[in-house]
């Protein structure tokens, strides 16, 4: 990509955001708090932000499973989609990470719906599985990219007939066509994208974005059964 390009998707971000997602003082103090913290740069755009929201409104989604808190501001984002009675559970593998997020949550007053559950997610995934939650209505996954695809079959397992599961970063700039790649993050994305599009229970497909996070893109997979 070109400077000039890149300054384009920038310009056209900001505006968008602006226009329709912008953030509130929790969302932008999330933001704030996890840059002093020295969290890096790696959340979703505000825009991004809003169309998981709107993703899990559609779903109507009562039960959300996230994959990757980091500071808490897709987290944010994905729990104001939640009635009164609906719960978030979102994996992060830094305690940094998850103490950050518990305040960024407790201050934007979602403390009561989202538990952060530290660890290891292929940790925590059997403990939780063990608890026999009720089926989760939506997935977004945005952690290590080494291991979406257990992440996928995972989610696959929590599940209801008509979930949506999300994952993040399926582009990286054009690096997921290498079929030779040696990179474990997009061996395991290419992984995931295969068992997507060979999975029974699931129908999907993937769209590149651009944006102030670069060249990237999600991949969207309904569980059919
Ligand atoms: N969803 C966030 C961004 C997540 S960044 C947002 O958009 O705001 C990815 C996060 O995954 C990081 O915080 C990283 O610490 C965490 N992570 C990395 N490996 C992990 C693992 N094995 N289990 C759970 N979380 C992990
Ligand atoms: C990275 C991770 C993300 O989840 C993201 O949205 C962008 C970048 C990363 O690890 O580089
Ligand atoms: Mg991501």
């Amino acid at each position: 990509m070109s400077r000039a390009e890149s300054r384009i998707w920038n310009d056209v971000d900001a505006y968008l955001s602006a226009l329709l997602a912008p953030e509130d003082e929790a969302l932008t103090a999330a933001l704030r708090d996890s840059d002093a913290a020295g969290l890096p740069h790696i959340n979703v755009a505000p825009n991004q932000g809003k169309l998981l929201q709107l993703l899990a409104q559609v779903q109507g989604a009562r039960r959300i499973l996230e994959f990757g808190t980091l500071g808490g501001y897709s987290t944010i984002w994905l729990a104001r989609a939640l009635p009164e009675d609906g719960r978030l559970i979102s994996f992060e593998y830094e305690v940094r990470h998850a103490e950050v997020a518990r305040r960024n949550l407790d201050r934007a007053g979602l403390g009561r719906l989202v538990e952060v559950r530290v660890g290891p997610a292929l940790q925590s995934l059997p403990k939780l599985a063990d608890e026999n939650p009720e089926p989760f209505d939506f997935v977004f996954i945005d952690a290590d990219k080494a291991n979406n695809r257990n992440y996928v079959e995972w989610a696959l397992k929590l599940t209801r007939p008509g979930a949506l599961i999300v994952l993040d970063n399926v582009v990286r700039a054009g690096r997921i066509t290498d079929a030779g790649s040696d990179d474990p993050g997009i061996r395991g994305t290419r992984a995931a994208l295969e068992l997507i599009a060979s999975h029974p229970r699931v129908s999907g497909t993937a769209v590149q974005t651009v944006g102030s996070k670069g060249h990237d893109g999600f991949a969207l997979a309904r569980v059919l059964y």
